[in-house]
């Protein structure tokens, strides 16, 4: 952490005003280097209030997701954050950190992306400064086999954070959508670099949509897409989210790792909102249709279909009445 980060730490901790000379003296620095510090913070949106005789009071933090903003709220051992203000996506940055090493909890932030990607080849739509498009860098040594799971057990981590901070029943529609009233408010891209027996890393990348208004969404999604706080009527304090979803990421993956899918398939399915529904799952492979059971220990879809029960690892669902 740099000097600027840790003028924040103690004047966060701080019972009242700390003088100049007693952050030049934590510091050893003279107390112009503490004054330089200190405009520097404030030309990156803290509010520090001081005056010679009291010394300095930390008043206001950027909404911003950077380390220094986020710090206060980690909870668990995932802790090196790259933020950026704006990137292509934040998978591509987290791609690249994982091929150089970067250990597994990395994670990238950004608070714009100008070619966020969702599933399926589509859009992220990423305006600047009232979402969370985040990237996560992990290592399983599992088999190929199980990563697909990884993304169901993200929208589970995804909804648990969901329903920490708002008075709100998050829904799960399979694979990975995260939905509030039938609307979407997030979802997650799972990819990864792998041999036939080995898995190099997954970038597991989400975006939810935290605070953004009617016209933070293009015209195509306005009836489908939903934000936390157009859902709750709260604005949502975007670092207690992420830390938020850090912590509820970390858990459930440490779970998984030690006792796989099967271990929270129950509480997966009681997050779902397709159970009991008619859909139709769009695969490369075919169509098919059918009444939701449920899911599988290994995450696969579980359908009653017109000849009897069935299982589905991938595509798209859409439900039959059109309300999911
Ligand atoms: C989907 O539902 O289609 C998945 C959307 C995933 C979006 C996130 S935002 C952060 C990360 N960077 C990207 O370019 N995409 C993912």
């Amino acid at each position: 952490m740099g000097p600027g980060g840790q003028i924040l730490d103690w004047l966060r901790g701080a019972p009242g005003p700390l003088s100049g000379a007693e952050l030049a003296r934590r510091l050893g620095c003279s107390r112009a280097a503490v004054w330089k510090q200190v405009a520097a913070l404030r030309r990156e949106g803290y509010e520090i209030r001081g005056t010679p005789s009291a010394g300095y009071v930390l008043a206001g933090v950027p909404d911003r997701l950077g380390p220094s903003e986020l710090s206060p709220y980690l909870r668990g051992s995932w802790r090196r954050v790259e933020w950026r203000a704006e990137v292509d996506s934040t998978q591509h940055l987290a791609r690249d950190l994982a091929r150089a090493g970067a250990p597994e909890g990395t994670v990238v932030v950004a608070e714009s992306q100008t070619g966020g990607r969702g599933r399926l080849g589509r859009q992220w739509h990423s305006p600047p400064g009232v979402n969370l498009y985040c990237s996560l860098v992990l290592r399983p040594s599992a088999p190929l086999a199980v990563v697909p799971c990884l993304a169901l057990v993200a929208g589970l981590a995804v909804a648990d954070a969901v329903s920490d901070v708002a008075p709100l029943r998050a829904g799960l529609k399979w694979p990975n959508d995260v939905l509030v009233g039938g609307r979407k408010v997030a979802g997650i891209l799972t990819e990864l670099e792998a041999e036939v027996e080995r898995v190099h890393h997954v970038i597991a990348g989400i975006g939810v949509n935290l605070n953004g208004g009617p016209e933070d969404f293009p015209p195509e999604l306005a009836a489908k897409a939903t934000s936390l706080r157009l859902a709750s009527g709260h604005q949502v304090n975007r670092a207690v989210f992420t830390a938020g979803l850090l912590a509820a990421l970390e858990a459930r993956y440490t779970r998984f790792l030690a006792a796989g899918f099967a271990a929270m398939r129950s509480e997966w399915e009681a997050y779902s909102s397709l159970t009991g529904k008619e859909v139709r799952v769009t695969a490369p492979e075919g169509e098919v249709t059918g009444r939701v059971l449920g899911v599988d220990d290994d995450g696969a879809l579980r359908l009653a279909g017109p000849r009897g029960e069935l299982r589905v690892v991938g595509g798209e669902v859409t439900v039959a009445d059109g309300y999911e």
